[in-house]
C-alpha cells in the first residue's frame, strides 16, 4: 500500500488523480515541516520582499523574454499596482505619474468611440480598458481621470453589446463572462451604467450558471471560478443582494465553492477535477466573500485554511507570489494570491441605503476580522481591504465614481 493516501500501486490512476496526490503529498510535506518547527516559526508575509518585487519591475521596462505580454501592458501595471498597494506600498517618487502617462498612451480614439489597447499603436480592447481603467483609479489623481471621455467610452461599450445581454471583448471577438464583467466595471466606475447597456445582462450571467452551482464562460460551457467570480461580481453591480438570490440558485453555487477548497491544501482550485491554484484565492475567494453577503450564510470558504495556503505555499524565493509550491513567481498570481489573502482577514458586508443611493456595488464595505479563531491577527500578514467587485483596496472606486458624478 502506498502509505500517505491508502492506495494499492497496483490499482490504476488517472493521471488527473496522480497530479492531484502528488501535489497533497507534496503540500502536507510543507505543513509538516512547518509544524515540526514550532508556531513561533510559522511563515509570515515577506512584505518587504514582495514590495520590492512590485517596486523594481513597475519602474523598469520589462526583459525582452517577455515579449508575449506585450498586448497586455495595462493588466502587467493593474497587477503589480494593486499588489503594491495592498502590501502597504505607494505611488510616491512619480510612480502615478508614470503610470498614469502610459496607460494614457494606450487610448485609441476616433470621433466616436475611445478605449484602452494592450500596447502602443495596438486597438482598442475590453479587458485592456478595464484594466486601463483599474490602474489610472489607483493612481487615484483626478487630471489623469479628466483624460477619459465618457460618452465616447459608453459609444465603445454599446458597439460591443449582443442583443442576448453579454458584451464582446472586441469587435469579432469572443464574448462572456470576463468581457460582460469588465463592461460593467467600467460603466459603474464612470456612471454610464444605464438600462440600455444592461438591458438582458442579468438574465445572461443566470443562463451561465450550469448544474454544478459555478458559472461557465457562456451558457452551457463547464463551472470555472474565474468566470464564476466575473458572474457573481457582475451581479452584485447589476443588483442588490435580495435581487441576485431570487435571479441565480445560491444553494448549489454555495455547495459547488465549498467544493472548490480541499482539505488537506487549504487553498482553492477552480474546477471540479482540478489542482489547487493560489490565484482561485481570489477568483473564487473573493466570489465567496461576496457570495456570503448575497446567501446570508456563515463562512462559505474557510479562511484559516486558506490563509494558512497562501503564507505557507504561495510565497517564492527571493520574492512574488505564485500558482503552487514549484511554480515561478509572476504580476497575475502575485497580485490574485494578495487580493485572496485580503479577503480572508475581512468581510464584505452590504449596507442597503448605501447601495440604493450610490449604486449597487458602491453598497458594499469591508470589515476586518479581529477574531482569531476564525485567521490568526498577526499585524506582519495584515494587507489592505479589498473591494472584490473592481478588484480594488477599498475606496479607490468610490474617488472615481465620486469624481464622474453628473
Ligand atoms: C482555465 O485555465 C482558465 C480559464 C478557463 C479562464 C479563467 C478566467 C479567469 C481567470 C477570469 C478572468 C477575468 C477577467 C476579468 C479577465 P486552466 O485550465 O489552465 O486552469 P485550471 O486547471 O485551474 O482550470
Ligand atoms: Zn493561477
Amino acid at each position: 500500500m502506498d502509505e500517505s493516501n491508502g492506495i494499492s500501486p497496483s490499482e490504476k490512476l488517472t493521471d488527473t488523480i496522480e497530479k492531484q496526490l502528488k501535489v497533497e503529498n507534496d503540500i502536507q510535506d510543507i505543513y509538516d515541516e512547518v509544524l515540526a518547527q514550532g508556531s513561533d516559526k510559522f511563515p509570515t508575509l515577506h512584505r518587504k520582499a514582495h514590495l520590492k518585487y512590485t517596486g523594481l519591475f513597475l519602474h523598469r521596462e520589462l526583459p525582452s523574454a517577455m515579449y508575449k505580454l506585450d498586448a497586455s501592458h495595462p493588466w502587467i501595471i493593474y497587477w503589480l499596482l494593486n499588489a503594491h498597494l495592498l502590501l502597504g506600498g505607494t505611488t510616491e517618487d512619480k510612480m502615478g505619474e508614470e503610470v498614469a502617462r502610459v496607460i494614457l498612451s494606450y487610448i485609441y480614439e476616433t470621433d466616436r468611440y475611445q478605449g484602452i489597447s494592450g500596447g502602443y499603436g495596438q486597438l482598442p480592447h475590453l479587458a485592456s480598458t478595464y484594466a486601463g481603467i483599474m490602474s489610472l483609479a489607483l493612481v487615484g489623481d483626478e487630471k489623469w481621470y479628466a483624460k477619459l471621455n465618457r460618452t465616447k467610452i459608453y459609444t465603445f461599450l454599446v458597439s460591443l453589446k449582443l442583443e442576448n445581454g453579454s458584451f464582446r471583448m472586441v469587435q469579432g471577438g469572443e464574448s462572456d463572462c470576463r468581457a460582460t464583467y469588465c463592461a460593467l466595471c467600467v460603466a459603474s466606475i464612470l456612471g454610464i451604467l444605464d438600462e440600455k447597456l444592461i438591458k438582458g445582462t442579468a438574465e445572461w450571467f443566470a443562463r451561465c450558471q450550469t448544474y454544478e452551482g459555478g458559472f461557465g464562460g457562456e451558457p452551457g460551457d463547464e463551472a470555472h471560478g474565474g468566470y464564476t467570480f466575473c458572474a457573481l461580481a457582475g451581479l452584485c453591480i447589476l443588483a442588490p443582494p435580495s435581487r441576485i438570490a431570487q435571479i441565480i440558485d445560491i444553494p448549489t453555487l454555495v455547495r459547488w465553492t465549498c467544493n472548490r477548497q480541499y482539505a488537506i491544501e487549504g487553498g482553492l482550485s477552480g474546477r471540479t477535477n482540478k489542482l489547487v491554484d493560489g490565484c482561485y484565492s481570489h477568483w473564487v475567494g473573493g466570489m465567496s466573500a461576496l457570495l456570503e453577503c448575497v446567501s446570508g450564510y456563515g463562512q462559505v470558504v474557510n479562511r484559516t485554511g486558506l490563509q494558512n495556503y497562501i503564507l505557507c505555499c504561495c510565497q517564492a524565493q527571493p520574492f512574488g507570489l505564485i500558482d503552487k509550491p514549484g511554480c515561478n513567481p509572476d504580476f497575475y498570481h502575485t497580485n490574485y494570491v494578495l487580493c485572496g489573502l485580503s479577503m480572508c482577514q475581512h468581510f464584505q458586508v452590504y449596507n442597503e441605503k448605501l447601495g440604493e443611493k450610490e449604486g449597487y456595488a458602491f453598497g458594499y464595505q469591508q470589515i476586518r476580522i479581529n477574531d482569531d479563531t476564525i485567521i490568526d491577527n498577526l499585524e506582519a500578514n495584515r494587507v489592505l481591504p479589498l473591494d472584490p467587485i473592481f478588484g480594488l483596496p477599498a475606496g479607490y472606486s468610490r474617488t472615481m465614481r465620486d469624481y464622474f458624478r453628473d
